[in-house]
């Protein structure tokens, strides 16, 4: 029989206030699950002491498993208020943690960037709107009569031709993907009041292939002056503006004669590019000239009266020389990485 005087209230009592001592120490749920085993479980001073009930007097033992039984009880309760206070604290840091302010606003994270040509497109016409001329617009699909015929080309004219042109079927329809912005020029004097300054951007159609200088789908920027007394003169001083906003002060301009159906004189429109990659160059840029008496008489104008002019060019093409764009594929395949060069705009 061993000394019974180990199970008494002092020693009960003792391990008790030292277990109540480290449960209370302990900060966090984890560091509390560490101690569990050493201050309630098998490895427990209460347990140990509670292995040494069969080893005291039998009267006594009824007393001592009560001061031991209680003593559980009480280290138990300790551990569990205790766990739960941990438990909560844990939760409060946690949802203050993930806390999600409603009223807070939106960190806009980029998507995208808008292409460089609707950029220059927008850039060109806010040149012209400056001039006070307005933008007209016309239809992608269109008649062949307004693509053609009212701007005087002759019914074998090589550019009616099927392998440049993307006609549309049933061909009687005499509908195609328009081949240049001109028709908007006829469309503009049936629809407007004269006089007539616009601009029009816009999309067309031609049977090429996808190279590194040609696309089939591409960009044009058409404008139309119809007023009384214009000249040449107005042509190019206003060509001349156009070429100073876009590519610097010191562009100019070159006009070479050539041939368009619907104007007379025609001309190619060269500018001398200031900024161009590998030093300044001319530049083919588009064409031009006067409006053709017959494109006016088309649109019920009488050339006596008024007189026109007209220019032309292309929008990829501008960017390609303006920007160093070498290879026309960067400007089709949409990746956003070519367009960020260009920086984001909204
Ligand atoms: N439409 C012509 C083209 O596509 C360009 C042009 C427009 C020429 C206006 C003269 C006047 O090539």
């Amino acid at each position: 029989m061993s000394d019974t005087s180990a199970i008494t209230a002092d020693s009960v009592g003792a391990i008790v206030s030292a277990a109540l001592v480290e449960i209370t120490a302990v900060q966090d749920l984890a560091s509390l699950k560490a101690i569990r085993n050493t201050v309630i479980g098998e490895q427990s001073e209460i347990s140990k002491l509670n292995g040494e009930l069969r080893n005291i007097a039998n009267e006594q033992k009824a007393s001592a498993g009560a001061l031991i039984g209680k003593a559980r009880g009480e280290l138990n309760a300790a551990y569990a208020a205790r766990e739960s206070e941990l438990f909560a604290i844990e939760e409060t840091k946690k949802l203050a943690a993930e806390a999600v302010d409603v009223t807070e606003a939106p960190t806009s994270s980029r998507f995208g960037a808008r292409h460089p040509l609707s950029l220059l497109q927008e850039q060109i016409s806010d040149i012209f709107i400056g001039m006070g001329w307005e933008i007209a617009e016309g239809p992608e699909l269109e008649s062949e009569w307004f693509n053609f015929d009212a701007l005087n080309f002759d019914a074998d004219h090589p550019a009616r031709a099927m392998q440049d042109t993307f006609f549309v079927d049933p061909v009687d329809s005499h509908l195609l993907l328009r081949t240049h912005t001109s028709p908007v020029q006829v469309r503009s004097l049936l629809e407007r009041d004269l006089p007539v300054y616009v601009l029009c951007p816009g999309r067309v159609f031609r049977t090429d292939e996808l190279d590194a200088t040609h696309t089939p789908v591409f960009h044009q920027v058409e404008g139309l002056a119809v007023d009384k007394g214009l000249t040449m003169a107005d042509l190019r001083g206003t060509l001349e503006h156009f070429a100073r906003q876009m590519f610097g002060p010191e562009a100019k301009i070159r006009l070479r004669p050539s041939f368009f159906p619907f104007t007379e004189p025609s001309a190619e429109l060269d500018v001398w590019h200031p900024g161009a990659k590998g030093g300044a160059r001319w530049v083919e840029w588009g064409g031009c000239g006067m409006v053709n008496p017959n494109v006016l008489r088309a649109a019920g104008i009488d050339p006596e009266q008024y007189q026109g002019f007209a220019f032309g060019m292309g929008i990829e093409r501008t960017l390609m020389f303006r920007n160093g764009v070498l290879d026309m594929h960067d400007m089709v395949e949409a990746d956003i990485r070519f367009s960020e060069q260009f920086g984001v705009v909204l």
